[in-house]
């Protein structure tokens, strides 16, 4: 199984290092140009199944192609390697706001389009992709997908008008996590806690809360509540949460998110 990620940036190289560390297949990573090629070997010169390549190069040889550069740049990129791809082969544009329209224009006949949002987690095995396959995408060319991302972490097939509200569930949720640590970093430093010791605590206490919502399949609320004792101090930082509008934050910020990235 041969995988191209074509742009080997944030969320690129969150995918590769994904694949990599846990996956098996072969991996060609696209630079488009000389530069580029460097400094990508020189970077993953310790892995070996990491074979960099030009556009054209892994467009003939993939069968599983990761389109992980920005919007504006798809259109231009499928125009360059169009030629080249093989039919059977799989393109998964991962792209914000690229439609299965976009990508069937774009692509030859006999070349399966996917549409996905995934998210940086992937880089740790702990990622999500939102997959929209077009309507002639087989079970059989999901599933190689599907396949090809688990070392990246989970996958979820939506229809692709649900990608918006995916970018702002997944997409774009570990900012929000990282926000709130960074603020509970904060408060602790005014606690009197060292940086790294509340970064440690914050940290692991997402990690922990993150693992008992996907191992338990447990509703949050419940969750929470098993933390809350009547009249207790968990029950009084979850008040002053409330007070200060927690939940309306949220609700207004995936809004706004998915309305931008629909
Ligand atoms: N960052 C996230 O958390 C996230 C989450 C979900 C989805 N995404 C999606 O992922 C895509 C990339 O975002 P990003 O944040 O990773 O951007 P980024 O850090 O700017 O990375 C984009 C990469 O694409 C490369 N590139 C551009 N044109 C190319 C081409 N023709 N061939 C090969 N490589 C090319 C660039 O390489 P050069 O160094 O040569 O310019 C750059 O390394 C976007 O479409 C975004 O919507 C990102």
């Amino acid at each position: 199984m041969t995988t191209a990620i074509y742009g080997v940036g944030a969320m690129g190289g969150a995918i590769l290092d994904g694949l990599t560390a846990h996956g098996d297949g072969e991996v060609l990573a696209v630079a488009r140009t000389p530069e580029r090629a460097t400094e990508l070997r020189e970077r993953y010169a310790d892995r070996p199944a990491v074979e960099v390549v030009d556009a054209s190069t892994a467009a003939a040889r993939a069968d599983v192609h990761l389109v992980v550069v920005k919007p504006y740049a798809v259109a231009d990129l499928l125009a360059q390697v169009r030629d080249s791809l093989r039919p059977g082969s799989v393109v998964v544009s991962l792209a914000l706001g690229v439609s299965l329209a976009d990508l069937a224009a774009a692509l030859p006949d006999g070349v399966a389009a996917v549409r996905g949002m995934p998210n940086t987690p992937a880089r740790v095995g702990q990622g999500m992709t939102v997959l929209s396959p077009a309507a002639d995408v087989t079970d059989e060319q999901l599933q190689l997908v599907r396949d090809v991302l688990v070392p990246t972490g989970a996958t979820l097939v939506l229809p692709e008008a649900q990608q918006g509200a995916a970018t702002a569930m997944s997409g774009s949720a570990p900012a929000y996590f990282y926000l709130v640590v960074e603020a509970m970093v904060d408060a602790g430093v005014a606690q009197g806690l060292s940086r790294s010791d509340a970064l440690a605590l914050a940290g692991q206490a997402a990690r922990g809360a993150g693992a008992m919502l996907v191992e338990t399949g447990a509703e949050a609320a419940l969750l929470r509540a098993q933390v809350t004792s009547p009249g207790g101090s968990t029950a009084a930082a979850l008040a002053r949460l409330e007070a200060h509008g927690v939940r309306h934050a949220l609700a207004d910020a995936v809004a706004a998110c998915a309305e931008r990235a629909g």
